[in-house]
């Protein structure tokens, strides 16, 4: 698939009830944008990267191919995932069977690369995730994960244990990092919880006039870092998202352009160039179509969402439940408003009708919601 060998034969069964990957999805695996060098994606990346490569010389390793359908183990289990959390449901996670997913973060590589002795990583790759359809939200994306692993020798000559040494040296590699893409901002640290971290923050910086999150991070749990066969090191992990990060230094306005091949959008970025403000070629008409139906108890957005993708791809540009009520039998109806909207022409009204037409349909047919 796009150039990369992947074979998905050797997990996909036809009509497993385990399979919750649609076509669609399965068509963007081997795309890798954080690849292309003159994309926004890949541009981003290469600036991170120099930044790492100034301040840790030599230190740190770049993965950027590695497989992105792995072990639910790898996903989850390997970081701490608990057993009931949401992210581990069908209704969030692309899973190829039941014991294989698409990764939902790049963190499900940790475990693996400690098992293999590296000790300073970075790992760029595409993930995956079941959601609502926005202008900044996508089933697919691209994240970067950082690691750095410290010995006793790292902290004994400082008067913090290992933990309070790596916590400190965190924040100051990705101050640094944050400087180095957004210049000099204000920053704050928020504490937060990942399974795989503790104590866990995230980074945030006031740009263009709102507090805006960068990043999340925190020091390794010690569980994780014994996939390393050692017990007396401790390390510090980041995960960042790439393109809500290019969306904001490039003015990006909406997330599905970065998947587009329209000329007019690609040739605005070249390699090295970080923060060229993208110039929109033109800003086409939006489309509204409301549809309402009384759900069941198995609906979710999530799914109805998928459904709209699967037969309008990158034309739907929002689906919003704008009407919500139950009524005295005790039947709850929604009303959704779908946006279509080409980032690239005019749509026609016969095409639009043609679309609604057949998402009225597979709703129907497929989520066994009754049409209103
Ligand atoms: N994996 C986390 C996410 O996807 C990000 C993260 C990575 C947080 C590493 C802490 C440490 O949201």
């Amino acid at each position: 698939i796009g150039g990369v060998q992947i074979a998905t034969d050797d997990v996909v069964k036809e009509n497993d009830p385990t399979n919750n990957v649609p076509d669609s999805i399965f068509a963007k695996l081997g795309m890798q944008l954080h690849r292309r060098e003159n994309h926004p994606l890949g541009i981003l990346k290469k600036t991170i990267y120099d930044y790492f490569d100034i301040n840790f010389p030599g230190k740190f390793e770049k993965f950027d191919d590695l497989c992105p359908i792995v072990t639910v183990k790898q996903n989850f289990d390997d970081v701490l995932v608990p057993p009931d959390h949401v992210s581990r449901s069908y209704n969030d996670t692309y899973y190829v069977n039941s014991d294989t997913v698409l990764r939902c973060h790049t963190s499900a590589h940790q475990a693996e690369l400690f098992r293999n002795g590296h000790t300073h990583f970075l790992v760029t790759g595409d993930v995956y995730r079941r959601d609502s359809i926005d202008g900044t939200h996508y089933p697919v994306f691209h994240q970067m994960e950082g690691v750095r692993v410290f010995s006793p020798e790292d902290w004994s000559g400082s008067d913090m244990d290992g933990t309070a040494y790596a916590a400190a040296d965190l924040k100051r590699s990705l101050e640094g990092l944050a400087k180095h893409l957004f210049g000099a901002v204000e920053m704050r640290w928020v504490d937060t919880y990942f399974p795989f971290t503790n104590p866990s923050y995230e980074l945030e910086i006031f740009f263009q006039g709102k507090w805006l999150e960068v990043l999340g991070c925190g020091v390794t749990e010690q569980a994780i870092l014994h996939a390393s066969g050692r017990t007396d090191i401790v390390a510090w992990a980041f995960g960042l998202g790439l393109e809500r990060l290019a969306m904001v230094l490039f003015d990006i306005p909406d997330i599905r352009l970065f998947w587009s091949s329209d000329e007019r959008f690609t040739s605005q970025f070249s390699e090295g160039k970080l923060g060229v403000k993208f110039k929109p070629f033109s800003k086409f008409p939006p489309c509204y179509k409301d549809m309402s139906f009384w759900i069941n108890d198995g609906f979710t957005e999530n799914n109805l969402c998928e459904i709209v993708r699967g037969i309008a791809g990158d034309l739907v540009e929002e689906v919003t439940l704008i009407d919500n009520f139950t009524n005295k039998k005790g039947m709850t109806s929604h009303c959704y408003r779908i946006t279509y909207r080409s980032m690239e022409r005019s749509l026609t009204d016969d095409e639009i009708n043609e679309l609604q037409e057949q998402v009225r349909e597979a709703v129907q047919n497929k989520l066994n919601v009754v049409l209103r």
